[in-house]
């Protein structure tokens, strides 16, 4: 696809990681290191004890913030990821470090062929992360 051709459209996140199967596997390796790592463990403490129901939530999440079918946003109208992780229990900049990090490990590992695109999505969850710890506590929309 060349920049020049008025035609070419720009291609999907969600096509170029190749559906939601990859995000699928990220996402349980992302959710096996939390419950394995040590070093992740103030992050796990934060979550329910099962986390399957989570493994399910944020791949069709992640699937639809990529450009793919938003079965998550369909079901949950009106919801905004921001202003709900800002309300959670113990958020904080050391926790949102420890989900980047436990994320960008999982990406590494799973999409080795990308690096290029697992930096810009990882440099987008850093973002989001950072923003949810700086507004940890308020209960303000938006
Ligand atoms: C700042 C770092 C983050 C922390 C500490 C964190 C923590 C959590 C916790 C504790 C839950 C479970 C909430 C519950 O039990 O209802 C959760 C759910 C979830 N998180 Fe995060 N999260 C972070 C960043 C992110 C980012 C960057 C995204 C999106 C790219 C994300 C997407 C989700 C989704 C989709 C769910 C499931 C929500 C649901 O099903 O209702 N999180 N997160």
């Amino acid at each position: 696809m060349s920049e020049a051709d008025p035609q070419s459209k720009p291609q999907l996140p969600f096509d170029r990681i190749g559906g939601r199967e990859p995000i699928a596997r990220m996402v349980n390796r992302f959710y096996d290191l939390m419950e394995s790592e040590p070093d992740f463990a103030e992050l796990r403490a934060m979550h329910a004890r099962d986390l399957t129901p989570m493994r399910e939530s944020l791949t069709d999440f992640l699937m639809a913030w990529m450009g793919g079918p938003r079965d998550w946003f369909e079901k949950r109208p009106g919801a905004c990821i921001m202003s709900a992780h800002r309300a959670l229990d113990g958020m904080n900049f050391a926790v949102a470090t420890q989900w980047v990090l436990a994320m960008q490990q999982a990406a590494k590992e799973t999409i080795p062929g990308d690096p290029d695109f697992v930096d810009s999505m990882v440099s987008a969850f850093a973002s989001m992360s950072k923003g949810m710890a700086a507004n940890a506590g308020k209960s303000d929309t938006h």
